[in-house]
């Protein structure tokens, strides 16, 4: 196991897959060295939040050079865990549950897929993106034997506390809830849920009062 970063603010960590996004791409353009100040200017945070928040995890940066986007990189792929690989299974095959599927970008990142569950007959026994679907009764008895870690729950809201309960038995340490619905699972038990009409509805509010000011 590496460092322990248990003591940084949620606040921190949040921003934290902007910082991984922003160095992916200077990478992939070939640029391996870059200011606190330019960085700035191309994320939308001060020279001094970034130099606060990489403080955070021991700095990185050095005087008159500014900051290696290699190592950088590196250390927050580090701090965000993408380095290890979990164990993942998909509940509900759906049009969402089959995107995430789709999406190749998660298995890079060590997301790895090894099953999608659902009640549906016409959807058991089919594969999507090579992976299979089985019929949920199998969740529990799959996630037990093939030490899966993380559960995305994508079945309408009405199921999604059900499935939560069998995966929490079934021994996952986390689930990726996309399901509009709290649910209630044990405390040691992490849960990060994903609402993009959060997003919508910002936007949304924004685009409405930019149009009452015009
Ligand atoms: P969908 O109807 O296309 O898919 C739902 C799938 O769940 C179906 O294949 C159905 O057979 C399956 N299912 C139903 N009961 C089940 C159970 N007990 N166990 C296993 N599978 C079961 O719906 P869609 O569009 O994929 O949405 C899925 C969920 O995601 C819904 O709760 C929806 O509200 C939510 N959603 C959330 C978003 C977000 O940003 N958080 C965005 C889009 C959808």
């Amino acid at each position: 196991m590496g460092k322990s970063y248990n003591n940084i603010s949620m606040a921190v960590i949040r921003r934290l897959p902007k910082y991984h996004r922003y160095l992916k791409e200077l990478l992939d353009k070939e640029v391996y060295r870059i200011s606190s100040k330019e960085l700035s200017v191309m994320m939308g945070f001060t020279a001094s939040q970034i130099r606060q928040d990489l403080n955070n995890f021991g700095g990185f940066g050095q005087q008159g050079y500014g900051y290696n986007v290699e190592e950088l990189y590196g250390e927050i792929k580090k701090i965000l865990g993408l380095n290890n690989t979990y164990g993942t299974v998909i509940i509900g095959a759906g049009n969402l549950g089959q995107a995430i599927a789709n999406y190749a970008n998660f298995q890079k990142y060590g997301f790895n897929l090894k099953a999608l569950f659902d009640v549906n007959p016409k959807m058991v026994g089919i594969k999507i993106s090579d992976i299979p679907v089985y019929d949920v009764d199998e969740l529990q008895e799959f996630t037990a034997k093939n030490n899966i870690e993380i559960g995305v729950i994508c079945t309408p809201k009405e199921f999604a506390q059900d499935i939560a309960d069998k995966l929490v038995k079934s021994g996952v340490s986390s689930i990726w809830n996309f399901a509009p619905v709290d649910l209630d699972v044990p405390e040691d038990i992490i849960m990060e849920n994903v609402h993009l009409s959060d997003s919508l509805f910002i936007l949304s509010y924004l685009l409405s009062n930019n149009n009452e000011e015009a």
